[in-house]
């Protein structure tokens, strides 16, 4: 075996975000800079001597040329075993599944979500624990530790392997086992549904379109809603990967999935839709006439799993992001379940998970997932929207309406602001942590800090909370995934009870809160724009 060592300069910024390393592809590409963060996760997990990983990605531009040398690397580190997805596809759920299902060590997740692929856009590498969830923060740290001081990385003088062929094959004494990405994730899916009351509701007409978003939940949508449930053809819409996802923006929400949202929306429209992201975690709910939030949508699934055969025996609890709106708390509470509010980023729910204390956990930002992974999972919330419509036999408006006269509701949306001034981001955040004198009508306003219930340690400075005296509550934090400046994300709510007015329009019942926090920070006049760039 050709081991090579070759000497390295340390790159300034593999500082690992919300959900690993993410820069621009052409960064990544840059000589060495991939191998730098690759050796660097090797050190920090101590060598991959032995091990097995799991290697996949979601199919974007740069996925298969960085597999190649993820494969080399991992070879000359004296790896025993590399499972990889055909072509280098696995969704994040799915690769988390395989992690799981066959004992690994860990994973190598390519991808940057929701974020374009192409040369111009964005790439991204993160790093999966033993349990299949996004390393935690003790990792991540140790990762960004080593890209400061590496000297040198390790790979094999080898050519490419055939990554489109299935079975086994040798890198050097490492085996390389090319799987089906769809294959054992399907069959996790038909553990915990009901496929035959699933496919009995299509039978009956009950009509669906999913949109893949020309990127990696294709495969998957069309194995399981097209052939297993016998959805028709062309209930899945852009469903073959492509490396720019044709050229769109693989983000599940109302802007960037608008032609989708369009034909919900429509008189003739379908039952209901749903789209995934660019890694296929995230999820978009509609039903004829309704776009579902995902604060909500984590709300209905957590009052009706039960009627999911994996769920029946009941929740353990239900976990979400400090940013999404408190409506699954409302839930929780009236099950008599636990309720968890962390720092906003799936690796914050893995003990939970692992700990038994959370069966559903949930992000506004189109994330949610359950116990069965340890990633959020775009097609199991598709899936189990359809068994709660399968068993209720009520439309989407009618169970979320439902919904709201049994809890009440929040009203919520997330405005961001892309591409700020760094400076001027902080300076917004940090005068709102100095500030003193709260103006009428503001209750309390807090940096929000977690302290994990299971292993004790203390995440800080997760993002600003603003309690105004009558119950609302906005929240700014900074993104940790953006590639560009700085992305400002306010997140606002407002609580209407049971008998309240309950349908509204969004943005209006939130007006006068976008004004409280306009007076309350200047962000608009500080950063001069007049609006928000995405609001979901
Ligand atoms: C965003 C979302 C967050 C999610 C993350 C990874 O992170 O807000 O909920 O976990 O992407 O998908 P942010 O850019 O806000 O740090
Ligand atoms: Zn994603």
């Amino acid at each position: 075996m050709d081991v090579v060592t070759k000497p390295i300069t340390p790159f300034d910024g593999q500082k690992p975000g919300t959900s690993g390393l993410r820069k621009k592809t052409r960064v990544f590409m840059q000589p060495g800079y991939l191998e730098a963060f690759v050796q660097a996760t090797f050190n920090a997990i101590g060598g991959v001597a032995g091990k097995t990983l799991v290697v996949g990605g979601d199919g974007r531009y740069f996925n298969a040329e960085a597999i190649q040398t993820i494969l080399r690397m991992a070879a000359a580190g004296g790896a025993a075993r590399a499972i990889v997805g055909q072509n280098g596809l696995l969704s994040t759920p799915a690769a988390s599944n395989l992690i799981r299902q066959r004992g690994a060590d860990g994973g190598l997740i390519l991808s940057a979500s929701h974020n374009p692929g192409g040369i111009d856009e964005d790439f991204g590498l993160k790093y999966n624990i033993s349990n299949g969830g996004p390393a935690p923060e003790s990792v991540t740290t140790a990762i960004f530790d080593q890209t400061k001081t590496l000297s040198e990385y390790k790979t094999l003088a080898a050519a490419d392997l055939d990554l489109s062929a299935l079975g086994e094959s040798g890198l050097g004494t490492m085996v390389v086992e090319i799987v089906d990405p769809v294959t054992d994730y399907a069959a996790l899916m038909e553990t915990l549904f009901d496929f035959g009351a699933i496919r009995d509701l299509l039978a009956g007409g009950f009509t669906v379109k999913f949109d893949a978003m020309h990127a990696v939940t294709g495969p998957y949508a069309k194995a399981i809603l097209e052939g297993t449930l016998g959805a028709p053809e062309g209930t899945v819409l852009n469903g073959t990967p492509s490396v720019d996802f044709g050229k769109g923006h693989p983000d599940p929400n109302p802007i960037w999935a608008k032609p989708l949202v369009d034909m919900v929306m429509s008189e003739d429209g379908p039952d209901f839709a749903a789209a995934s992201d660019g890694d296929g975690d995230r999820n978009m709910i509609l039903g004829r006439g309704v776009y579902v939030t995902p604060s909500d949508s984590l709300a209905v699934l957590a009052a009706n799993a039960h009627l999911a055969p994996g769920y029946a025996r009941g929740l353990a609890g239900v976990a979400r992001s400090m940013p999404t709106s408190r409506a699954s708390d409302r839930v929780a509470a009236k099950l008599g379940i636990g309720s968890y509010e962390t720092p906003t980023g799936w690796k914050f729910f893995g003990n939970l998970l692992d700990a038994g204390k959370a069966t559903l956990c949930g992000e506004e930002s189109a994330g949610t997932g359950s116990d069965h992974v340890r990633e959020k999972d775009g097609l199991w919330a598709v899936l189990l929207w359809l068994n709660i419509l399968a068993v209720r036999k009520a439309s989407v408006a009618d169970i979320l309406l439902d919904h709201w006269q049994t809890y009440g509701r929040d009203y919520y949306s997330r405005h961001d602001y892309e591409a700020v001034d760094t400076g001027i981001a902080n300076a917004i955040m940090d005068d709102l942590k100095a500030m003193t004198e709260l103006p009428a009508g503001i209750e309390k306003i807090d940096s929000f800090a977690y302290t994990d219930p299971v292993d004790g340690s203390v995440s800080e400075n997760q993002g600003m909370r603003i309690f105004f005296a009558d119950g609302a509550r906005a929240v700014l934090r900074l993104s940790g995934t953006g590639t560009e400046g700085a992305t400002i994300r306010v997140y606002l709510e407002r609580y209407v009870g049971p008998d309240g007015s309950l349908t509204e329009d969004t943005q209006a019942a939130l007006a006068p809160l976008v004004q409280a926090v306009e007076n309350l920070t200047g962000l608009k006049a500080r950063t001069g724009r007049a609006a928000p760039d995405v609001m979901t």
